[in-house]
């Protein structure tokens, strides 16, 4: 989530803030390596191109910078694009012609904007920042960037005479253009009217600057909202050479206008703020993965600028139902929802649908309706598979003879995809079944009977101790696998070994990488568990509602979900961690401390 959330949070400093300043004075001669220089000696701290530790909010309180040179540009040039990506100037810049390449950034005051509720506390927030990007070009494209700009005032019916030639000048070598505008005058327009008025009052500099020179061409962009002086962008011009930013008058229409036409979406993403609203509806907070989901979805839409309203179920159908009305009511645009049980939502998704509102099954599918829009989840058939795999690797069915005692123990019927899961884990395993290498001794192997209401902890142990009561215990039997199509019904199975059981510990198998699950991967009592990367799944959702709210392409990948009609489904891959791997795929990767898992 790190690169999103920087992304996010620089658009909406940039836009939010007006921290667009720009600096003026002499065009600064500036190539990479003395931008490196100035971002050292400013202290910030340095981040490698193209890796994968990316600067997180509090780095860009303390200020970064990234920098590429000519080799790394050759090596890894496709980075490029996804930074200037990152602010919206993917098609402005040709990254084809970039020989090397340097961003920095320092944005102070974002916590509080994050926290901001209620838009007239936005005259209490006080910001103060500012961006350089610095390119080393090859030898025809700086011309042509000059000259692209002219074009693009002309575009946007800014004639370059009417700018003063402090504003815009084309030289032999290179040029500039350099706005300077009052940010409430230019901000105005990019909010609605709930914003507006708490836009008004505000006081503070927003400036851009494109100086090209030679081969090389430095953007700088900041200034402060609420705050005295807009000291960081001052900082930022005199380590790059420019000059005193106030040194430009102001020039609100050219501004307005060249920051809407180098990103229009730039517009619709400030008047996210208070207006597009997203509804994320959970099942229930009972369940650790649905809490992480729950809440990185949010925090990623409001990163984002938009407004989300999180409700939790409580795993009850009609609560459901009246959360996702009131959502509907109060004007959310688009629904993330992860059904309680899939086939009961027709009626409420209807409403939705009637009310202009953009349903997304999440994680579960939602079927008997005609109003699912998009689809976003997890290979589901995949995880059965690595399940079924996994049982039939451990116990080396196709080495050894046999024969191996195995229970099963399902999902939810309620959850249309439990189904899959088991179907994926037995369409491996049955075959061992039926040649009867494979015994289950319950005798339980249709979905119905191996299946958990409500994926319940109690449930899967009442039903395990009965089984191992039944048919393990008098004589001692050893059950050589439990699959269990997840961890909250592992969990209740380890318990009913762990009190009933005397025979040698069975593979056991999982899917979430929930806390008390890892732990017991590494204390022995569970054998492996799915990870479905929440981080993947929730930031792919919050991307998949901006791109409905913003009118833009949305990004699917299979179509192979089907509810009558085919829905654009979005599937991310699941892996599976064990003793082996969980610390690269979990603490590693930063989805645990080590601390969590002791
Ligand atoms: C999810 C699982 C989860 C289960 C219980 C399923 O729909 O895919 O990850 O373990 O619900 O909440």
């Amino acid at each position: 989530m790190r690169k999103t959330k920087v992304i996010s949070v620089l658009l909406a400093v940039a836009m939010l803030t007006g921290l667009f300043t720009g600096c003026s004075g002499k065009a600064s001669v500036i190539d990479t390596d003395r931008f490196v220089k100035a971002c050292d000696k400013m202290g910030l701290s340095d981040y490698e191109f193209g890796g994968d530790d990316s600067p997180d909010e509090g780095d860009l309180e303390d200020g970064f910078y990234i920098y590429a040179d000519e080799d790394a540009v050759e090596d890894d040039g496709v980075f490029i694009d996804q930074y200037l990506a990152t602010f919206g100037l993917q098609d402005v810049f040709d990254s084809s012609n970039v020989e090397s390449f340097a961003i920095a950034a320092k944005f102070a005051g974002l916590e509080d904007l994050e926290d901001l509720e209620d838009p007239d506390d936005l005259e209490s927030i006080k910001l103060d920042g500012a961006f350089a990007l610095q390119m080393t070009l090859d030898d025809d494209y700086s011309e042509d960037i000059m000259e692209g700009l002219e074009d693009l005032l002309e575009d946007i019916d800014i004639s370059t005479k009417k700018l003063s030639d402090k504003e815009f000048s084309v030289t032999k070598n290179g040029g500039y253009l350099r706005l300077h505008a009052d940010a409430a005058k230019v901000l105005k327009d990019f909010f609605d009217d709930d914003m507006r008025s708490a836009v008004k009052k505000l006081t503070g500099d927003i400036a851009l600057s494109v100086e090209v020179n030679g081969n090389n061409i430095l953007v700088l962009a900041g200034g402060a909202l609420n705050a005295k002086s807009s000291s960081e962008l001052k900082k930022f011009a005199k380590a790059f050479g420019a000059v005193n930013p106030a040194g430009v008058s102001t020039n609100d229409k050219a501004f307005g206008a060249l920051l809407e036409f180098i990103n229009p979406g730039m517009s619709s993403f400030t008047s996210g703020m208070g207006s597009k609203k997203v509804g994320i509806s959970m099942p229930t907070k009972d369940l650790q993965r649905w809490n992480q989901d729950g809440d990185l979805i949010k925090k990623t839409l409001e990163a984002a600028g938009y407004e989300a309203d999180l409700q939790y179920a409580n795993n009850k159908v009609d609560v459901q139902i009246s959360q996702i009305e009131d959502m509907i009511n109060t004007g959310c645009k688009v629904l993330i929802i992860a059904a309680i049980e899939g086939n009961s939502l027709g009626t409420v998704l209807e409403k939705a649908n009637k009310s202009g509102v953009t349903v997304i099954a999440y994680d579960r599918p939602i079927m008997d309706s005609d109003c699912v829009d998009y689809y976003i989840s997890f290979d589901n058939y995949l995880v059965g598979q690595i399940q079924g795999e996994y049982v039939r690797n451990a116990l080396s069915l196709d080495s050894t003879s046999g024969p191996y005692y195995i229970e099963f123990t399902a999902g939810d019927p309620g959850d249309n995809f439990a189904a899959f899961f088991y179907n994926g884990a037995m369409d491996v395993l049955r075959p061992y079944i039926d040649s009867g290498k494979l015994i289950v001794a319950s005798g339980q192997t249709d979905f119905d009977s191996v299946a958990t209401p409500k994926w319940s902890t109690e449930t899967a142990q009442a039903r395990a101790e009965n089984i191992i009561y039944s048919c393990y215990m008098y004589p001692t039997v050893n059950i050589d696998a439990w699959l269990c199509s997840n961890d909250s019904t592992a969990w209740g199975v380890v318990n009913a070994l762990d009190s009933t059981y005397t025979g040698s510990w069975p593979v056991i198998t999982g899917m979430d990488c929930d806390i008390v699950n890892v732990k017991y991967i590494i204390g022995g009592k569970q054998a492996m568990s799915v990870f479905k990367d929440t981080r993947t799944l929730a930031v792919q959702a919050a991307r998949m509602a901006g791109q409905i709210l913003e009118g833009d392409n949305v990004a699917v990948n299979s179509s192979s979900y089907n509810n009558s009609i085919d829905i654009p489904t979005f599937l991310c891959e699941p892996v599976f961690a064990d003793i082996n791997n969980y610390k690269a795929i979990l603490i590693d990767s930063g989805y645990y401390t080590e601390a969590e898992l002791t």
